[in-house]
C-alpha cells in the first residue's frame, strides 16, 4: 500500500521504468535523420517494441493507481497548485495511453504492414489492428497520415507537460522545501 506521504515501491518503480521507456524511445526517434538508412528500420522496430511495452505497463500503473489511493499532497501545495498538479497527471496518464496507442494505429494503416510484420524485439509476434489493416487504398493512405499526425501531436503535448511536471517538482522540492522527490523514491 502507498504510505500517507509516499508512493508504494511497485508506483514508484512503475514510474521511473515507464518514464525511463519513454524517454529512450522519444530520444531513439527523433534524431532517426541522422542515422545511416540501413538503421532505420531497426531504430524503428526498437520505438514500436519499447512502445507496446510501454502500453502494458501503463494498463498495470492504471490498476494499481486505481486499486492503490496515492498519497495525500502537501498541505503547503496551493489551490491552483493542488489543480494544475491534478490535470497534469491526468493528462500524462492519458498520454501513457494516447502516444502508445496512436504509434500502433499508425503502423496498422501503413501500406507495407502485410511485408514486414511486426515482432517485438524481434522475438514475439504482435498483431497490428485489424480493422484498420483491413482498409484498402487511399483511404488507408489518408488514416496513416492522420495518425501519424496525432503521434507527433501527443509527442509535443507530452514535452510540454514533462517540463512542467519537472519544474512543478523543484519549485516544491527547493523553495517550498518539501520532500517532493523521496515522495517518488528519491
Ligand atoms: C511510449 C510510447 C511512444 C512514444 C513516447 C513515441 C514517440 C514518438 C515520437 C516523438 C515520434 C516522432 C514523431 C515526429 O516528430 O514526427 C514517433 C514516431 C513514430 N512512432 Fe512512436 N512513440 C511511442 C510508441 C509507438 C508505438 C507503440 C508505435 C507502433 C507500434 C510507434 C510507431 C512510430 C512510428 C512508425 C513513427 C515514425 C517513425 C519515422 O518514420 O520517422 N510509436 N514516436
Amino acid at each position: 500500500m502507498n504510505q500517507t506521504l509516499y508512493y508504494g515501491k511497485t508506483a514508484i518503480a512503475l514510474h521511473w521504468i515507464i518514464a525511463a521507456l519513454m524517454t529512450v524511445n522519444v530520444a531513439l526517434v527523433l534524431p532517426i535523420d541522422l542515422f545511416p538508412d540501413n538503421w532505420d528500420r531497426p531504430v524503428i522496430d526498437t520505438h514500436k517494441s519499447i512502445g507496446i511495452t510501454v502500453l502494458g505497463l501503463a494498463l498495470m500503473r492504471l490498476l494499481w493507481r486505481l486499486s492503490h489511493p496515492p498519497p495525500a499532497l502537501p498541505s503547503s501545495y496551493r489551490r491552483w497548485e493542488r489543480h494544475a498538479s491534478h490535470l497534469a497527471h491526468g493528462l500524462l496518464y492519458a498520454l501513457m495511453f494516447a502516444l502508445p496507442l496512436s504509434g500502433w494505429m499508425h503502423d496498422s494503416a501503413w501500406k507495407d504492414a502485410a511485408t514486414h510484420p511486426m515482432t517485438l524485439y524481434g522475438l514475439i509476434p504482435w498483431p497490428r489492428i485489424g480493422w484498420i489493416t483491413s482498409i484498402e487504398g487511399e483511404h488507408k493512405e489518408m488514416l496513416h497520415d492522420l495518425f501519424g499526425d496525432w503521434h507527433t501531436t501527443f509527442g509535443y503535448v507530452l514535452y510540454v507537460l514533462v517540463a512542467l511536471h519537472l519544474l512543478g517538482a523543484l519549485k516544491h522540492q527547493y523553495i517550498d522545501r518539501e520532500p517532493e522527490f523521496e515522495r517518488m523514491g528519491l
